[in-house]
């Protein structure tokens, strides 16, 4: 697939406008500050769901650069529709999966049960669009959301944020916590190791950094 067939999505009409304008902003900046074109697709919901959602250009650095994250990691060269993949992120005890969906949104998400940790497994055969599902109690997670949709599970399922490079390689660059919007995890992880990147996020702690260290100056 070329570069150019490479855009990022385009912004879900029924999208909450915030939402799209940070899928905006990051677009725009993986284009003016990577040498390679990257589209970032969200694997996060929790409402911020362009279909799928670009989080963060410029947050997967090749080897070599200067100030890598440290916890970026390829989990898959390609994944096609429907198929998934499972690895460990942020450590390797940390089971997590990733999904595309049948319409292309790549998801990702822990896959340690939030009821008693049993390893959670991704089902196309079952729902609508297919489910992140545990066997040991029958706990069901909306694929798209992570959401709880059965079972005794008491919270989402954390997601993983995963960055698809040109190449089509999928990485895994940060996560979220139950509950926690892509932007806030973003900014919680990144503020210090990328205050660029979290200043154009619109980060709190990133925005206040300049004026803080303006009034000391
Ligand atoms: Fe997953 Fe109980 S451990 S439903």
């Amino acid at each position: 697939m070329s570069v150019t067939d490479q855009s990022p999505p385009a912004p879900d009409p029924g999208a909450d406008p915030a939402q799209a304008a940070l899928h905006d902003r990051i677009a725009a900046d993986s284009l003016t500050t990577r040498r390679d074109y990257l589209r970032i697709v969200a694997t996060v919901s929790g409402g911020l769901a362009v279909g799928s959602v670009a989080v963060a250009g410029g947050v997967l650095h090749r080897h070599g650069d200067s100030d890598d994250p440290p916890a970026a990691k390829r989990v898959a060269a390609v994944l096609p529709r429907g198929q998934s993949v499972a690895f460990r992120f942020p450590g390797e005890d940390d089971r997590a999966v990733a999904v595309r969906l049948a319409d292309g949104t790549l998801v990702g998400y822990s896959a340690i049960c939030t009821h008693l940790a049993c390893g959670v497994l991704w089902r196309e055969d079952r729902g609508a669009e297919g489910e992140l599902y545990c066997p040991c109690h029958e706990g069901v997670f909306d694929a798209r959301t992570g959401e709880v949709t059965a079972g005794p599970p008491p919270r989402p399922l954390p997601k993983v944020l995963l960055v698809e490079e040109a190449d089509g390689s999928v990485w895994a660059v940060a996560t979220a916590r139950s509950g926690e919007s892509v932007k806030d995890a973003m900014c919680r992880q990144f503020a210090d190791k990328r205050p660029d990147m979290a200043a154009r996020m619109g980060c709190p702690a990133a925005n206040a950094k300049p004026a803080e260290r303006s009034e000391r100056t």
